[in-house]
């Protein structure tokens, strides 16, 4: 289950650069000037307050949303210039491309709830990517078995418990072969005792070099993990850095305020 082609880790150009991300909900700058690098085999966190920005950020990387201004360029394509997306069709375009190169976790695991185990994780692999229906079999249950849920395969997603469906929506990201995965607050939807068998997949991820963009409230977890903390705060990032800087040091009183009310929050 290594990263397809994934080469050395910090190779040359960044998998990922995005510049200047903006992005207004009518009124509302949710954007407002986002940057972020993100190097083959490196994991980025994510953290900010409720609001800040995260998810859209996210989406934004994925083609599920369409910043208004800014530049996404993937090492090898595609680049993605937003205040110039031409016509309709380049514009879906775009973002169908920019969508073959991550894929998404989110924190309701989105599972098809009338698709069996099997089938939740064989849809996109056949119905977008066109993978001949025995390999992606073949492939979504080695994978299925990697997570501990290979006896799961045929059941419906209700029938699995919280911590279960997450790792199969894991693995349905997984089974598309992304360069980068994106995952959502993968966890803050779990019962706490569900939360560290699904850390512990993402974990494992992060040990055989996938390079993600994490956004979660598990600080413990991001610091174990992250290679590079970014705070974001109204749709700006605050602050950045490695996270034995950004946790025990923060530079801006802003950083420090969200650090100690998620860290201490009856004080
Ligand atoms: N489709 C939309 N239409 C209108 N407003 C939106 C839309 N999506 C997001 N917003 C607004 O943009 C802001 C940022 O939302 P976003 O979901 O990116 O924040 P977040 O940092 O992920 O927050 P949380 O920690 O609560 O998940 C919020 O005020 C939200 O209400
Ligand atoms: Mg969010």
């Amino acid at each position: 289950m290594s990263p397809i082609d994934a080469p050395t880790p910090y190779a040359s150009a960044p998998l990922l650069r995005a510049t200047g991300l903006t992005k207004a909900f009518g009124a509302h700058e949710v954007l407002k000037g986002f940057d972020l690098e993100v190097r083959r085999g490196e994991v980025v966190a994510l953290i900010g307050p409720s609001g800040s920005g995260k998810t859209t950020v996210l989406r934004s990387l994925n083609g599920l949303e369409t910043p208004d201004a800014g530049v996404l360029a993937f090492d090898g394509g595609p680049v993605v210039d937003f205040a110039n997306l031409g016509d309709r069709r380049s514009a879906d375009r775009s973002r169908r491309k920019l969508r073959d190169r991550s894929a998404m976790v989110f924190q309701h695991h989105n599972l098809f709830p009338h698709m069996t185990v099997l089938q939740n994780v064989m849809e996109g692999p056949v119905q977008v990517q066109r993978v001949p229906k025995q390999r992606a079999q073949e492939e979504a249950l080695a994978l299925l078995d990697r997570v501990g849920l290979a006896d799961k395969r045929d059941a419906y997603p209700f029938q699995l418990s919280g911590g279960q469906q997450q790792r199969v929506g894991i693995v349905r990201a997984l089974a598309l072969k992304p360069d980068l995965l994106l995952f959502d607050e993968p966890t803050s939807a779990l019962d706490p005792e569900l939360v560290g068998e699904v850390l512990s997949v993402i974990s494992e991820l992060v040990a055989e070099g996938w390079t993600m963009v994490i956004v979660t409230h598990e600080l413990a977890f991001a610091r174990q993990v992250a290679d590079e903390i970014l705070f974001m705060d109204g749709g700006v990032v605050v602050e950045r850095g490695v996270p034995s800087q950004v946790f025990t040091a923060p530079v801006h009183e802003r950083t420090r305020r969200f650090l100690d009310r998620i860290l201490r929050p009856f004080e």
